[in-house]
């Protein structure tokens, strides 16, 4: 192909994806439409799991597909979001609302447990070290569900490209309006110290820096520098 070919093919494809782009679908996903938002959020948090997995790469990402699989049913779908452009699912995010009822956090609890479970059971491929290891950075996750009145955004992903695109602000616009819906008074996430770019999405979209952790459990998330907790309040 010369040159004036390629960049007429490239000016096409950059307007079909625009046009794609502007017709933007954010809803929770369909059951079937889960695996692509689980890989999604894998090869978006990439670093975090190699680090976790290391040689194992693939084999987490089929662990994770595969408990997805197992343990969410229709009615925890609404804990996800989609975003769709065209028949692309290109970003997503897992939500855990929070009006923490008993019965609520011990749901929690047995799902948290499961998981744990579930991944102390591919040890003999794992190795018991980072089988372990694993479990317990998801304990971070456990102890941050006992905020109240929120809605905490466990995972935001937008598929790698198609960053800086204004994908990220679209879906926090519509995690304000499920939660605005659901009368929670503010939405609250835990974010990576090193992680500009979500950082900078965060302060632009209205959430404050809160607190700076810097906890032990954080290390084997990748997270040496500690995590910043933000916070956007809904005042009605
Ligand atoms: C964070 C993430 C969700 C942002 O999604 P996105 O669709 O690119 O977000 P947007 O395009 O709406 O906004 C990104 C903003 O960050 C800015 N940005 C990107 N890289 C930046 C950098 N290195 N320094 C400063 N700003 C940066 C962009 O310019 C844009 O701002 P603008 O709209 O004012 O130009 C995406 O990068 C992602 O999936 N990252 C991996 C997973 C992750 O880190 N998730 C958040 C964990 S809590």
């Amino acid at each position: 192909m010369d040159y004036e070919n390629f960049f007429f093919y490239r000016c096409v494809f950059f307007v079909v994806i625009k046009v794609l782009l502007m017709k933007l679908e954010i809803r929770p996903p369909k059951m079937h439409e889960l695996k692509r938002a689980i890989e999604i959020i894998y090869s978006a948090f990439k670093g975090e799991f190699r680090y976790i997995f290391g040689k194992y790469f693939d084999f987490g990402e089929k662990i994770l597909i595969s408990f997805y699989k197992k343990t969410i049913k229709e009615e925890d779908l609404e804990n996800f979001l989609i975003v769709k452009a065209g028949k692309k699912i290109i970003a997503t995010a897992n939500l855990d609302f929070k009006n923490p009822t008993f019965a609520r956090l011990l749901k929690f609890l047995l799902h948290f447990l499961k998981l744990n479970v579930h991944f102390l059971r591919a040890a003999p491929i794992l190795g018991i070290k980072r089988a372990i290891r694993i479990t317990m950075s998801m304990y971070w996750f456990f102890i941050e569900n006992f905020r109240r009145n929120s809605c905490y955004i466990n995972l935001l992903a937008v598929s790698p490209g198609f960053h800086n695109r204004g994908i990220g602000t679209k879906l926090i616009q519509a995690i304000e309006k499920v939660t605005r819906e659901k009368r929670l008074r503010s939405i609250t996430l835990d974010v990576c110290f090193g992680d500009i770019p979500a950082r900078y999405l965060y302060k632009k979209t209205g959430f404050s820096e809160e607190r700076h952790f810097s906890n032990i459990m954080l290390k084997y998330l990748n997270a040496i520098d500690g995590v910043f907790a933000m916070q956007k309040p809904l005042p009605y």
